[in-house]
């Protein structure tokens, strides 16, 4: 691909205010020599202002969604993109979110450009876990765990129940739950069919990929390992 293509395509500016940064000997290789827009030279050795480019295409982005902000684009609130430099928003292709988490929940938010990779981690059929821990209203009963395991429970104005889910009890009102699919709502509505309320929520992890110790509103690129983390136990 062109540099100039290339650039625009990482958000760097448009086409028009890209050609000025080639004109203005703005863009160089590793050993400072200029480029032009025509080259065609190995994303790693590109420099703009002497730093290295952003990663190229195939992006994966980790971050410590905090609590609100939404994962919409248009949203007129505050948005995760706002978390990441401005550029990302401009990128060919898109970067978007791996699902979503509501408003209130914070935690593990995905991103990338990559669509087939997006459809892998949130296909049911591959059955990523998706890890959440919620503190709750009410004391546990006792029974969430069998009635969330029995692969039975229906949600409210839905069809089909929900996959076998795990709960793990951390707490009277405190507890950790691992879920194979991402319905609307699905924990806030799974405690709500059992007479409680979640207070408060958060995605831990997602496959074997942990939130870490990203403080909130933090994000890091995903290396092959982390991506492979995520798969880890999936089919
Ligand atoms: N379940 C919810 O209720 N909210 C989320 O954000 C994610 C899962």
């Amino acid at each position: 691909m062109k540099l100039v293509k290339l650039l625009a395509n990482l958000g760097y500016g448009s086409r028009k205010d890209v050609a000025w940064m080639f004109r203005e000997g703005r863009v160089t290789d590793a050993d400072g020599e200029v480029l032009y827009a025509d080259d065609k030279v190995e994303h790693a050795r590109i420099r703009l202002d002497g730093e290295p480019l952003d990663p190229p295409t195939g992006l994966v982005l980790m971050l410590h969604k905090p609590l609100g902000v939404t994962c919409s684009r248009k949203d007129p609130g505050r948005v995760v993109y706002d978390l990441l430099p401005s550029r990302y928003r401009m990128r060919e292709p898109a970067l978007s979110t791996v699902g979503r988490l509501d408003r209130d929940t914070s935690g593990l938010l995905l991103l990338t450009d990559d669509g087939a990779l997006l459809h892998r981690i949130i296909s049911p059929r591959a059955e990523v876990a998706k890890v959440y821990e919620a503190t709750l209203a009410d004391d546990l009963r006792g029974d969430e765990a069998a009635l969330f395991a029995s692969g039975t429970l229906l949600l409210e104005s839905e069809t089909t129940p929900l996959a076998p889910a795990t709960l793990d009890v951390l707490g009277p009102r405190h507890a950790r739950l691992t879920l194979h699919e991402g319905r609307y709502h699905q924990v806030r509505r799974m405690f709500a069919a059992t007479g409680n309320r979640v207070e408060t929520l958060q995605r831990v992890a997602i496959g074997a990929l942990a939130l870490d110790a990203l403080a909130p509103g933090e994000w890091r690129a995903l290396e092959a390992d982390d991506v492979a983390r995520i798969f880890a136990g999936a089919r």
